[in-house]
């Protein structure tokens, strides 16, 4: 069981989070905090210690159909209903306080389908290339998201996910290179339009625990030592990857610090039916619930 009675009863009938302030999104999807069942209270309660570094919820209570899988973006803001963002909003609110990146959307939900004409790009909505090893907001400049929730609607069979435990990627690495990656010789890309990056290390200490900030697209080496070191990294991260299939109505939470994550490739069929997976970000440092933020000028 997923939520008590009374929490299942209060998540059907969750207002839109598709509006300028989400704040009566916020708090309603707040309260059904307290209904989870136990069994969902002391899996997040793994999250927050560490002792789980991603679990996936499946079975997820949701009783409304929903509509076809948009094909272009941004997606049409109307919907019967808000059950899926409802139990987004829930998770993310006994995890820390939810927040969103103006680049990638205005809301604080997110939509992740195959757009025609992206399929080969490098973003999230591409599909017959892999995405690769990554943590979301890898290189923001203000904040970087403590949990990654991705609610997948519709899957498709061939796109799965891997996860990556950033405590078994170095163990497969050698001493100079988990040194190297504590230093600040790597370019992570802040964005494209204006080309912008930042200089700084992919591994770090934050709170005594290792962290990691990656993304094998938009990070490179600044020398050969550097560069040699990304690509070991790169290795390691498949090597001890673990397959995590999506499941219709399953939400996936990551750390997003303590594990990267990638997506195989997949054929999009563009009838309604392609893979649909809504996601939002999670922090645990004291900012304003339901913050969108936007990049430094
Ligand atoms: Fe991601």
């Amino acid at each position: 069981m997923f939520a008590t009675p009374l929490g299942r009863k209060q998540l059907s009938r969750i207002p839109t989070p598709y509006c300028a302030q989400a704040e009566e999104f916020l708090e309603q999807t707040r309260l059904c905090c307290a209904h989870l069942a136990p069994e969902t209270k002391t899996i997040i309660r793994k999250l927050t210690t560490g002792a789980y570094t991603h679990y996936q919820f499946t079975g997820v209570p949701i009783t409304k159909r929903m509509p076809p899988t948009p094909e272009t973006y941004p997606p049409p803001e109307h919907s019967p209903t808000y059950q899926a963002e409802g139990i987004i909003g829930c998770i993310a609110q006994s995890l820390g306080r939810m927040f969103g990146y103006r680049e990638n959307c205005q809301h604080l939900i997110y939509d992740i389908y195959p757009v025609r004409g992206y399929e080969q790009s490098s973003s999230f909505i591409n599909s017959r290339k892999m995405l690769g090893f990554h943590s979301d907001g890898s290189a923001h400049t203000k904040l970087i998201p403590d949990y990654t929730l991705l609610f997948c609607i519709r899957s498709d069979p061939n796109s799965i996910n891997l996860i990556a435990d950033v405590k078994n990627i170095v163990k497969q690495l050698p001493k100079w290179v988990m040194d190297e990656l504590f230093e600040p010789n790597f370019l992570h890309m802040v964005s494209q339009n204006p080309p912008r990056t930042i200089r700084k290390p992919i591994l770090s200490h934050e709170d005594g625990e290792l962290s990691i900030a990656y993304d094998d697209e938009t990070v490179s080496g600044t020398d050969a030592r550097s560069k040699n070191a990304l690509e070991l990294l790169n290795q390691a991260s498949e090597q001890t990857a673990s397959p995590i299939k999506n499941h219709p109505n399953s939400l996936l939470v990551l750390n997003n610090k303590r594990c990267l994550h990638a997506r195989t490739a997949f054929t999009p069929k563009y009838n309604g039916e392609d893979r649909w997976i809504k996601g939002t970000y999670v922090s645990c440092t004291p900012i304003k619930n339901g913050t969108i933020l936007t990049l430094d000028p």
